[in-house]
């Protein structure tokens, strides 16, 4: 770990709430994650396109799904750093690596203000772990010093929540027994930050990247597989994101009503595969 981050005041919110509940929650949830994530990180590294021999950073790496797949495809002659500032998080990835006899090199820090080797990486990536910053200009400019000249970045981020039904649907439904979240301006870190495009434009091109291509991405969130069906897409909707912060301090009757008001809303969406919602996203590439 570089320095303590939790002690630094930037991002501190994210800091606690990714090494606290937040955090174990995905840890708990991993595998079934990386399989609703799968066809966003199939096209996340697609666009990244690694090649043997190249030194990449995944950013926000969390549980290293993308990671080792960076680290197998950049192969044995490449390099491949996993930046995270959630050590749980962490620590799932580096087990995850060692059984696989994969060796990228993962950091628990805060990857805006992180002292990179400056213009060493060929290729930055994120799955969804670059929307969580206080400064995104400022942490953008602290990546790119780390960049060659012209490396790629390349990361998926969400639109906006009204476009992605695997929450929109459900969150509607709880919102019936719960308030409202209180709102807050656009931008503000967290899942939605980069659902405006020009935000994101204009956030790179402060930080001084080029070539800055902005494309929709969607694919289905299959929050519940034909074996698991409403309950385990139910444990995806309520304990993890926007739902599970919005009920985590009601009272137990009202959880309660909230919880079978989104299996109702949950079961409409069932296919033959399963429970499934849409994910509507950004791929985001440009070069330094
Ligand atoms: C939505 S999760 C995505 C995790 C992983 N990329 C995946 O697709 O499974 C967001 C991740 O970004 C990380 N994160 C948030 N702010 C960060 C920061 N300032 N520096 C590094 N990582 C950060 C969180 O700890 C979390 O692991």
């Amino acid at each position: 770990m570089t320095g303590n981050p939790a002690a630094a005041s930037a991002n501190a919110e994210q800091i606690e709430a990714w090494n606290g509940v937040v955090g174990a929650k995905w840890v708990a949830n991993q595998d079934r994650l990386d399989r609703v994530l799968a066809p966003f990180g199939r096209a996340i590294l697609e666009a990244a396109a690694p090649k043997p021999g190249e030194h990449a950073l995944d950013i926000g790496c969390g549980c290293g799904a993308t990671t080792l797949e960076l680290a197998r495809q950049v192969g044995r002659e490449g390099r491949v750093m996993g930046i995270d500032i959630s050590g749980p998080m962490v620590a799932r990835a580096r087990d995850r690596a060692g059984m696989l006899g994969l060796s990228p090199v993962f950091e628990v820090a805060d990857a805006s203000s992180y002292p990179f080797e400056p213009g060493s990486f060929d290729l930055l990536m994120s799955r969804f772990g670059v929307m969580f910053f206080d400064n995104p200009p400022s942490a953008f400019a602290n990546l790119r010093r780390g960049m060659k000249p012209g490396a790629r970045l390349a990361f998926i981020c969400w639109r906006a929540l009204g476009e992605n039904d695997w929450v929109k649907v459900p969150l509607a439904a709880a919102l019936a027994h719960v308030q409202p979240p209180a709102p807050t301006p656009p931008g503000t870190p967290g899942p939605f930050a980069f659902a405006d495009r020009s935000h994101v434009l204009s956030i790179l091109e402060r930080a001084g990247f080029s070539s800055i291509a902005i494309e929709p991405f969607d694919a289905p969130m299959a929050i519940g597989t034909p074996e698991g069906g409403i309950e385990e897409a139910l444990t995806q909707s309520i304990e993890i994101g926007p739902i599970a912060r919005l009920i985590a301090d009601a009272p137990e009757d009202v959880r309660a009503r909230a919880r079978d008001a989104v299996r109702e809303a949950l079961l409409k969406h069932r296919t033959e595969s399963g429970i499934a919602l849409g994910g509507a996203a950004w791929i985001v590439t440009a070069r330094a």
